[in-house]
């Protein structure tokens, strides 16, 4: 254990005061209740006293007065590196939240605070706060833990990560590379079941989620810093966050996935939330299904113009969905390419919903990719 340091010692005590000064309020969840209200009440009594809970609090990465350097706050490693992970898969990291003295410096005021149950800024980091309950949420690494929590259902990192392509090919040899790293989540394989869930009875031609439908990427430091490492020589070392980290640079409303339909096909699965919010070409892909396993991974992906903290650049071509012999792009409708089919039906009704590849553009106008990728698109003949 480390020794407290005195910052904490004080604020601790500090906090002694404001909790004996609200002895007899009830906690969070009369928070709602105003202040006078409050008093006049009597707590009705309870099976079990839960510890009060501070409001919710949101840090931001975003917020221009943190834009510090990373290490300002973030000390490599943490403290508990080999407690969180143990044997071999100990790995020197950050895997706890920023000590108090990263944030005293510009929001003293805010610690200090006589809120109740406690001070705002302390949700940031605590799930309660008395002096004797001091837990704190699960910290966002190491990820196979975090997602054990309900925090990680909805968690969106500020960060895309970078990963030239490009330059760590080569070191995975021919042959399949990207599966060293890109693996099918949830895959159908052999069983006969293809849904990712059980369906509803009256589902018809309705949309639900299938297994196999994404491709998973290296969750966490493991798989980079066996050989970024500190004394490999391999830039960057661990320590150098903001070169594998970047702020994340998404435009609100440019993906296809949607949360509701999230919601009704019963995906809780972080890992597949995490992957599905992301999707803004088309939500609906599956990697595993139609002849897709059939096709080369860079038939579709261009991994050297791929720059992973561009989601634009990661986009998949509509193009690609025509494949080498036609597949959804075909010479005309009667030859059964998906896209000339819904192109024409959204021709005839405006209202038709594209649900074939989309969730969230399946009422949207038809975009110039689309009409330029059907053959009769030279011929003015299209689709
Ligand atoms: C002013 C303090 C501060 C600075 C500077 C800072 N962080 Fe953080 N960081 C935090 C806090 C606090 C959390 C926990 C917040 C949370 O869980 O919402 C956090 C969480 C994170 C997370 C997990 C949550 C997420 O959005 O993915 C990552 C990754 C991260 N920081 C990376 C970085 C990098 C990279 C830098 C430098 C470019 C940096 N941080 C600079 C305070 C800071
Ligand atoms: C260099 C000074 C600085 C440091 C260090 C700093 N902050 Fe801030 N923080 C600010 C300023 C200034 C704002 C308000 C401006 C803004 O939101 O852009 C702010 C805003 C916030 C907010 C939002 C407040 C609200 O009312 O919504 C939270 C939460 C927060 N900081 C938490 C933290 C935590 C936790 C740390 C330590 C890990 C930290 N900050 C470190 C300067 C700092
Ligand atoms: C940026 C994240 C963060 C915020 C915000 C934060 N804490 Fe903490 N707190 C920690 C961490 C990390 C520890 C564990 C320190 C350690 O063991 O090295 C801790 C430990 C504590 C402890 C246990 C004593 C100790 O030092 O181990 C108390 C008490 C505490 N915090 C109170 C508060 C209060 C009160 C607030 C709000 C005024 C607050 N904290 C805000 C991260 C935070
Ligand atoms: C050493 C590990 C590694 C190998 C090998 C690898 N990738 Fe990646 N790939 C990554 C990482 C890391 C990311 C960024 C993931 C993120 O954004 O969190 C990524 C991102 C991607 C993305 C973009 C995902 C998105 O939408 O942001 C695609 C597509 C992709 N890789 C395809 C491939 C293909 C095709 C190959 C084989 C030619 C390959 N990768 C080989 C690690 C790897
Ligand atoms: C027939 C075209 C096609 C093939 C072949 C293909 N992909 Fe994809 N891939 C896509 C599409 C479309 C997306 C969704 C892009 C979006 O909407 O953001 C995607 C997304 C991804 C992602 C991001 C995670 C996800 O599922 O959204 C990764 C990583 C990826 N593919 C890797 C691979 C790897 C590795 C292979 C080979 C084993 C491969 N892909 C083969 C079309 C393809
Ligand atoms: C097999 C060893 C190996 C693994 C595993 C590996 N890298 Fe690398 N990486 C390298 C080497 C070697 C270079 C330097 C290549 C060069 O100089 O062109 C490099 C370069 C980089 C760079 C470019 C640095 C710069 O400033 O140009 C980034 C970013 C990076 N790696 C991120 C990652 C991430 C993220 C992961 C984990 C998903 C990862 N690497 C996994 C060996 C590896
Ligand atoms: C060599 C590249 C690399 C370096 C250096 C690096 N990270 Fe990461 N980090 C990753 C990758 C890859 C992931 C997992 C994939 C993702 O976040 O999309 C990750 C995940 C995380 C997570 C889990 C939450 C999340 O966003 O997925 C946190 C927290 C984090 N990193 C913080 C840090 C901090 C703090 C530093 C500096 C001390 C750091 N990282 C240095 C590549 C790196
Ligand atoms: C066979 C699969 C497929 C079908 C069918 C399809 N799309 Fe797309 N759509 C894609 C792909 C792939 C992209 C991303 C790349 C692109 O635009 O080339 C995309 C992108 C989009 C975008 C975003 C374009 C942008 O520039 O931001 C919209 C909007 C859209 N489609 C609407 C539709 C509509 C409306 C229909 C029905 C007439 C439709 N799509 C039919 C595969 C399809």
């Amino acid at each position: 254990m480390k020794p407290v340091n005195s910052g904490n010692l004080a604020l601790a005590a500090a906090f002694v005061l404001v909790l004996a000064a609200m002895a007899f309020v009830e906690p969070s969840t009369t928070a709602a209740v105003a202040p006078e209200t409050q008093r006049r009440t009597r707590p009705k009594p309870r099976a079990k006293r839960t510890p009060p809970k501070p409001a919710e609090m949101k840090f931001s990465h975003q917020a221009t007065a943190h834009q510090l350097a990373c290490a300002f706050c973030h000390t490599f490693p943490s403290a508990n590196w080999n407690v969180v992970r143990t044997g071999d898969a100990a790995i020197p990291d950050v895997t706890e939240f920023p000590q108090h003295a990263s944030c005293l410096k510009c929001h003293r005021t805010e610690f200090f605070a006589r809120e109740r149950p406690a001070p705002r800024i302390c949700a940031v980091c605590h799930v309660g706060v008395t002096p004797k309950f001091t837990v704190r949420h699960p910290f966002p690494n190491p990820v196979e833990a975090f997602d054990k929590s309900p925090r990680s259902r909805d968690f969106v990192s500020a960060f895309a990560v970078w990963f030239p392509h490009d330059r760590h090919l080569e070191l995975f040899g021919e042959g399949d590379s990207c599966s060293n790293c890109h693996t099918t989540l949830n895959p159908q394989g052999e069983g006969s079941d293809e849904y990712s869930s059980k369906t509803p009875a009256d589902l018809g031609d309705g949309f639900w989620l299938k297994k196999g439908t994404f491709k998973t990427s290296p969750s966490g430091h493991t798989a980079c810093f066996s050989c970024h490492a500190a004394d490999s020589g391999m830039k960057p070392e661990p320590s150098e966050c903001a070169t594998c980290h970047r702020l994340q640079t998404r435009q609100a409303g440019t993906v296809d996935f949607d949360l509701a339909a999230a919601a009704t096909t019963a995906v809780t699965d972080p890992a597949t939330r995490r992957i599905w919010r992301e999707r803004n070409a088309t939500a609906t892909f599956r990697h595993e299904g139609g002849l897709h396993t059939e096709v080369a991974c860079i038939k579709c992906h261009n991994v050297t113009s791929l720059d992973t903290t561009d989601p634009m650049s990661a986009r998949v071509g509509v193009v690609s969905c025509g494949g080498d012999s036609g597949c959804h792009i075909t010479a005309s409708v009667d030859e059964g390419g998906a896209l000339n089919f819904e192109v024409l039906q959204r021709a005839s009704d405006a209202s038709f919903r594209c649900t074939k590849c989309h969730i969230a553009y399946a009422s949207a106008p038809v975009p110039a990719s689309h009409s330029s990728a059907l053959p009769g698109a030279k011929t003015g003949t299209s689709p």
